[in-house]
């Protein structure tokens, strides 16, 4: 199965200048690790999510090489054009040049209150553009402590569930335009992480969980994330139930970010 090691940038870098040095940086160290040469790209595939004002740009940087670029987020209210102020649909993220979208990341659930309703819209918007989807799920530190874990993600994967139900025939794409990012809230930014043993666990029981809601689903991409760095990554790698990581502050320096996509092609030979 190939891996994803995809760089969420969130609110970063600061300016252009910033981000074109990241990106100098990212091909310099992919042509001297040979990360770009064709059998392990193949295993592993590298995307980034940088800033939406910067989306456009790193695009037209990235397009000759094999790292594709997504968005962080679409509007929930249109899969295209309307009155909507400060939104930003899956068809203008396609016309940017982004494949995929993240979706349902922590920090859109705690600052902006998404709720699995705006996030089936969003789903539903992003995937009638043939906009992938990496639907990131986990539990807050209260939950993990109760034993909640399980619990919360089911509900969280009724999305998909709902979608499936609402969209049949959306439900091909699933399988090469669905990616699972499963991040505990409490392994974000913080240097903490599950053992390896629990993340597997988690994973068996997300891909068992899609599989039960439509045969086509039985072999989904699950990816870790939360404080993955380049000296965790090799362990997490390890995992045949851990397809790839979906990496923070770790993806802002092009040297540990590829040792992370290094580890995954690696551990997928
Ligand atoms: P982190 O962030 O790698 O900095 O913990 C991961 C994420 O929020 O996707």
């Amino acid at each position: 199965m190939q891996a994803w090691v995809i760089g969420n940038w969130k609110q970063n870098p600061a300016t252009s200048h910033d981000v074109n040095a990241l990106l100098d940086d990212l091909c310099a160290a992919i042509s001297t690790t040979k990360q770009m040469s064709h059998d392990n790209s193949a295993r592993c595939q590298i995307m980034v999510a940088p800033s939406l004002i910067h989306l456009a740009a790193v695009n037209g940087r990235l397009k000759d090489t094999s790292i594709l670029c997504a968005a962080q987020d679409v509007s929930g209210h249109s899969a295209s054009v309307g009155a909507y102020t400060g939104e930003c649909s899956a068809q203008q993220i396609v016309d940017a040049g982004a494949t995929w979208t993240i979706l349902g990341h922590s920090e859109r659930r705690q600052y902006h209150q998404e709720s699995n309703d705006a996030l089936l819209q969003k789903m539903i918007h992003a995937l009638s553009q043939d906009l992938g989807v990496v639907f990131c799920i986990g539990e807050s530190q209260a939950q993990y402590d109760t034993k909640q874990t399980l619990k919360v993600i089911d509900n969280q994967l009724a999305v998909i569930k709902e979608f499936i139900a609402q969209q049949p025939e959306l439900i091909e794409a699933l399988p090469t335009r669905l990616i699972i990012a499963y991040e505990p809230v409490w392994a974000i930014g913080t240097g903490k992480v599950p053992t390896v043993a629990e993340v597997s666990a988690t994973h068996k029981h997300i891909k068992r969980t899609l599989a039960g809601f439509a045969d086509s689903l039985s072999n989904m991409t699950v990816l870790y994330g939360g404080s993955v760095n380049a000296d965790n990554a090799n362990s997490f790698a390890a995992d045949p139930m851990i397809d790839g990581a979906l990496v923070g502050g770790a993806s802002l320096k092009a040297d540990s970010f590829l040792t992370i996509a290094t580890a995954f092609s690696q551990a997928s030979i």
